[in-house]
């Protein structure tokens, strides 16, 4: 049981993260690791719900449900939360069977370094904070003719923490910028080419640009990160004469618009230890451009 599957975005939907949970049984890996957007969004009770179905299907499946946190996860209440309950790995225990890696985190599993980076930037915030002026609105409505109902619409569809801050990824790096094997996530490297990039737009790329900075920087073998919802393998150049190959994961079926779109595109098993791909001993003219 020494596998790990990797699984791209779930938005918070429930029957796709079970068909993850039973697929990591399938597959005989112990661990799963959503590379964020899993739908942590504890502030509200359909969010509590949601973790904890999912952390008691890992429980009765004998696995530990691992995330990082993409745009749409509300990972400051993470923090406030779970911060002081950790596992022995530095994990934030959310539920016995559901972890959170914050960003910078580092770990070794099977002998193989990892390290984990969420955030990225939401292309429709404008609508998102319209969407919630709009929810407040009507909460004040209902308030003056008596509704005692708590509101919950703040920070329900928007985080400010989604992105990193240039800032925030300088003093990680700086805390330790040593190699890893396995870089997880949720925003792709600036220089990977997906066949089909929602994500190709200006605002976009300032994010982008600090993955990219984690690869040159850290030179792992092989990046997997979810955000554009597609599944594609690139390989790219990560400084120093080296390659890292990028891992892209499709999402939940709900949220996919990509016409070819197949469930089986969101997860990836990645045997432990990991070995190093053979492109790594390729002379450079063979390596993909
Ligand atoms: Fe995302
Ligand atoms: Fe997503």
């Amino acid at each position: 049981m020494g596998n790990v599957l990797i699984a791209g975005d779930l938005h918070g939907n429930t029957a796709h993260a079970l068909t993850v949970v039973r697929t990591a049984v399938r597959e005989e890996c112990a661990r799963v690791f959503v590379v964020g957007d899993f739908g942590a969004w504890e502030h509200m009770a359909s969010g509590r719900r949601y973790f904890d179905v999912i952390g008691k299907a890992a429980k009765r499946a004998g696995v530990i449900v691992y995330f990082l946190d993409g745009n749409h996860d509300k990972s400051s209440l993470l923090h406030e939360l779970y911060d002081d309950c950790r596992d022995d790995e530095g994990f934030l225990v959310c539920r016995k069977h559901l972890r959170y890696a914050p960003r910078g985190h580092r770990w070794i599993w099977e002998g193989t370094a990892f390290a984990a980076f969420g955030g990225a930037r939401s292309t429709d915030k404008g609508w998102r904070l319209a969407r919630e002026a709009r929810k407040a609105e009507l909460v004040a409505q209902r308030r003056r003719y008596g509704s005692s109902k708590t509101p919950e619409t703040a920070g329900t569809l928007w985080f400010p923490e989604e992105e990193m801050t240039d800032d925030e990824l300088t003093a990680l790096l700086a805390a330790d910028d040593s190699p890893v094997d396995v870089l997880l996530t949720h925003d792709k490297p600036r220089a990977s080419q997906p066949k089909w990039n929602r994500k190709d737009k200006p605002e976009c790329y300032p994010n982008q640009d600090r993955v990219q900075r984690i690869v040159e920087t850290l030179h792992p073998s092989v990046v997997f990160h979810g955000h554009l919802h597609v599944r594609y393998t690139d390989t790219i150049a990560s400084g120093d004469g080296q390659w890292t190959r990028v891992e892209g994961l499709a999402c939940d079926p709900e949220a996919s618009q990509y016409p070819e779109y197949a469930k089986e595109h969101s997860w990836y098993v990645l045997p432990l230890p990991y070995a190093q791909p053979e492109i790594e001993a390729a002379e450079p003219d063979s390596l993909p451009a």
